[in-house]
């Protein structure tokens, strides 16, 4: 539980690629915080990932989900995925099994523009792209029900099928809801796509119009997903909070991502309210940079600002969000962004801004 113990307990897993790269320099940014801020926390590494998986054949450990669950407060991830394992099953088992078995149903994914310079959009302002999405994180199409027939033949059959409960449903919708109150934010728009998936459609449809009935403060209004794709690149400042299921909400999300300058900037956290949560970039292993020390290390750094956040640290996360903002408007970035700096340097312009109060 995040409200027991003093020095907060946080498990770290890099995973793949340049997921280690990019972890790296939000630890970095933690153990500045520790001298500017006071932020004390506890770390302990775990080596979850591909190389352990090819090695020894373990992806997530047995007992893993009850050591982070009994003796973490957060969780900070990197990123997983190999060309070396096509099959995808260590990351599969490591994030879906951490975001499923920890009952992380709320996948709270931030677009938030910090310099008009980064977005593709022609003539938007920072206050245009600011809004926030709730990804259903726990059901949907990423439940893994489905099967084959006659697999491999000319009449092979596969089926994939998409899970929606009314307690899931239910929850992610009031946990934007409750967001939006907590936060000042006028609207939620619910993305669905219930002009085909008639039976998963509707129950979103009557929950959503249910749940809003107690919120006559917030707008509610509702977009099909295709069209709200559409809007989020004509009109984004439309957008205050999303609500959406799990894969619309992961595609949606890297548009989103895009918006803000690219996946390089992209921070996610998966989250439970009162249990250990799993804080995470949005993007992955990225193969092509790994190991050149290129990739962009801010999503893992307003990552782990999130994090903080959840953990009670509001300062400390608040000032590593100015730091950020003031190396981007100064040009301090990576290639992805524009500018000239490795990981590590882009890393270090972000430290030394929080050192002098951005
Ligand atoms: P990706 O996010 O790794 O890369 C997509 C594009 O964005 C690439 O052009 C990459 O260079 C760029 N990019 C991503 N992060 C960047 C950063 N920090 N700085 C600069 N540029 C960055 O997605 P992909 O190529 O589709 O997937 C690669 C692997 O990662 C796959 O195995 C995939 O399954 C996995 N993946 C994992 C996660 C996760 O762990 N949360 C998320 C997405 C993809
Ligand atoms: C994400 C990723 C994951 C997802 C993959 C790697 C399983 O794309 O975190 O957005 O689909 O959720
Ligand atoms: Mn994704």
């Amino acid at each position: 539980m995040t409200t027991t113990r003093d020095v907060k307990r946080i498990a770290v897993v890099p995973g793949d690629g340049i997921g280690a790269e990019v972890t790296n320099e939000s630890l970095a940014v933690l153990e500045h915080l520790r001298e500017t801020h006071g932020v004390a926390v506890e770390l302990q590494h775990f080596d979850w990932g591909a190389d352990k998986f090819l090695r020894e054949g373990v992806s997530l450990p047995e007992g893993a989900l009850e050591i982070l669950s009994n003796e973490f407060d957060a969780i900070l991830a990197g990123a997983f995925g190999d060309p070396r394992v096509k099959s995808n099953q260590h990351a599969e088992d490591i994030l879906l099994g951490m975001r499923r078995g920890l009952d992380l149903y709320i996948n709270l994914r931030p677009v938030r523009l910090l310099d008009a310079r980064l977005t593709p959009l022609k003539d938007r302002t920072t206050g245009e792209i600011n809004f926030v999405v709730f990804r259903e994180n726990t059901e949907g199409s990423y439940i893994g029900a489905g099967g084959f027939l006659k697999r491999g033949t000319p009449h092979e059959i596969a089926t994939q099928e998409e899970l929606n409960t009314r307690h899931g449903v239910e929850r992610i919708i009031v946990a934007a809801f409750e967001y939006a109150r907590a936060h000042g934010r006028r609207k939620v728009t619910m993305a669905d796509k219930s002009n085909v998936q008639r039976y998963g459609g509707d129950l979103w449809q009557r929950v959503f119009r249910e749940v809003a009935a107690g919120y006559t403060e917030i707008e509610a209004n509702h977009q099909y997903v295709d069209a709200m794709a559409m809007f989020m690149v004509l009109n984004p400042a439309q957008y205050d909070v999303i609500v959406t299921n799990n894969l619309f909400g992961d595609i949606l999300t890297d548009l989103g991502a895009a918006l803000q300058g690219g996946l390089g900037m992209a921070a996610s956290g998966n989250m439970h309210p009162g249990r250990v949560s799993l804080f995470e970039p949005v993007h992955g292993s990225a193969p092509p940079l790994a190991g050149k020390n290129v990739a962009n290390p801010i999503g893992s750094i307003l990552t782990a600002a999130m994090m903080l956040e959840y953990l009670g640290f509001t300062a400390a996360g608040e000032a590593v969000e100015a730091a950020v903002g003031a190396s981007v408007t100064a040009g301090e970035t990576t290639r992805d962004l524009g500018g000239t700096l490795s990981t590590t340097e882009a890393g270090a312009a972000i430290r030394r801004r929080i050192r002098a109060g951005s």
